[in-house]
């Protein structure tokens, strides 16, 4: 079994607050986030073709969030693979640990918002997809 769980990669929807003078999200514990943030950090101006991400986390759990316009993150636990789209400022994707990804196909205008529940450490990063795939799939 891989150390990283895909199937716990799932979409979670949180609240909308429909109004004719525009909609409003939130998030918080009792609506689908289950970890605390303790750093939000958010990639913005990509440009075409432009792909981000590209590593794992040793013990980094995050909520991906695409407030305007869309992305792709595929998610990699070293044996399988799975794509998803994030194209609806409501929706976060939960990512775990030891879960390589790679975010590709950013719209123009694009906002990737990400909820973390830790400080930036280089240390919890693991940039080689090799030493990744040997790690994630160790007995
Ligand atoms: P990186 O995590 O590689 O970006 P991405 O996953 O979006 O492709 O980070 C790029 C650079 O920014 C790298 O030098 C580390 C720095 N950084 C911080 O200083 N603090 C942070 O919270 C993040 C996410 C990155």
């Amino acid at each position: 079994m891989p150390r990283g769980d895909l199937t716990a990669c799932r979409i979670i929807e949180f609240p909308v607050i429909r109004d004719i003078r525009g909609n409003l999200t939130f998030v918080e514990h009792r609506h689908g986030l289950d970890f605390p943030i303790k750093r939000v950090y958010y990639l913005y101006d990509v440009p075409a073709g432009a792909e981000r991400g590209g590593h794992a986390h040793h013990e980094l759990q995050q909520m991906i969030i695409a407030p305007s316009g869309s992305f792709d993150v595929v998610l990699d636990d070293g044996s399988e693979q799975k794509v998803v789209t994030l194209d609806r400022p409501w929706m976060g994707l939960r990512i775990g640990s030891m879960i390589w990804r790679e975010l590709r196909n950013f719209t123009s205008g694009a906002v990737c918002l990400v909820l973390a529940s830790t400080s930036y450490e280089e240390t919890d990063y693991i940039r080689d997809y090799a030493a990744f795939k040997k790690l994630a799939l160790e007995e």
